[in-house]
């Protein structure tokens, strides 16, 4: 473990080396020449893998230990962190807690309970003038967003609304028919007439479906259930990142950025 300065005249925080998964896709660009992205909020690591896998170099920041983030990690307080650091980055991205913004926490109001972060995390990312992305979830006050959801992506099985916003242009893939998902739910009608492993889950905190299943279906295979809970399939970050590339390798930073990605 090392150590080094990133907040704000802080006391040194926390880096956590590199641990390699053996079932992670492996990328054809070494470390050195791929972009450097900013993994702000990241938990265990779901959006920041889909980076990784579009081809960036990924260092995740979460303010929680994160023992099963997969990359290089700083134990910091996002809004925290020394401006200069997180300009360092060729582009940002933030996932900032959905507890105030989820339909969930509005219908059980508990919603004032969680912090509102998107207005200062988008003022803090906008004075880097690099690249960024929020994401959150439906509900959440964010600017021309786009949706992502698991029936954009043949390789997922779950229904998972996720909101982008972006300094740059996100296509999204044609959106599809929710189809049903499995229930453990007695009281529907379709209980016991779908499979956890071939059908739609919808991965939340009551769950309706094992651990086994719901990582099968989002294409996540070291996470606990509350860690998933909380995460992005990679795919969704993966189809961001190759769009955040191509914008990098136009407007660039210069011939270092240019040189890197080519
Ligand atoms: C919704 S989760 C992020 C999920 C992640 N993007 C993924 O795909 O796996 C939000 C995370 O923000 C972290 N967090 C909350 N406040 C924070 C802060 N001020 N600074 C850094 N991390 C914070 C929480 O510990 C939590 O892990």
């Amino acid at each position: 473990m090392a150590e080094a300065r990133v907040g704000r005249g802080k006391a040194p925080v926390k880096i956590f080396s590199y641990r390699a998964q053996e079932t992670r896709k492996r990328n054809t660009r070494s470390a050195a020449q791929r972009p450097r992205l900013l993994d702000l909020f990241c938990c265990a690591g779901g959006a920041g893998i889909g980076y990784w896998q579009a081809g960036f170099e990924v260092v995740g920041v979460d303010i929680r230990p994160q023992r099963n983030y997969p990359l290089p990690f700083v134990q910091a307080d996002a809004l925290a962190l020394d401006p200069a650091f997180v300009a360092s980055f060729d582009a940002i991205h933030a996932s900032p807690p959905c507890q105030a913004y989820s339909d969930l926490a509005k219908r059980n109001r508990n919603a004032d309970d969680g912090p509102r972060l998107i207005e200062p995390v988008r003022e803090m990312l906008m004075k880097t003038g690099r690249p960024y992305v929020i994401e959150n979830v439906d509900g959440a006050p964010l600017l021309n967003a786009v949706v992502l959801c698991g029936t954009m992506f043949p390789e997922l099985r779950v229904l998972r609304h996720r909101l982008f916003e972006a300094n740059f242009t996100i296509l999204a893939p044609p959106h599809k028919k929710h189809p049903r998902v499995h229930t453990f739910d007695r009281r529907k009608s379709h209980f016991g007439k779908t499979d956890e492993w071939k059908d739609f889950v919808q991965v939340t905190g009551g769950g309706n479906c094992t651990l086994a299943a719901a990582r099968h279906a989002m294409g996540i295979d070291w996470m606990t259930k509350t860690e998933i809970n909380e995460s992005i399939p990679p795919a969704y970050t993966n189809l961001v990142g190759k769009q955040l590339l191509r914008h990098i390798s136009f407007v660039g930073r210069g011939p270092k950025v240019l040189r890197r990605i080519a």
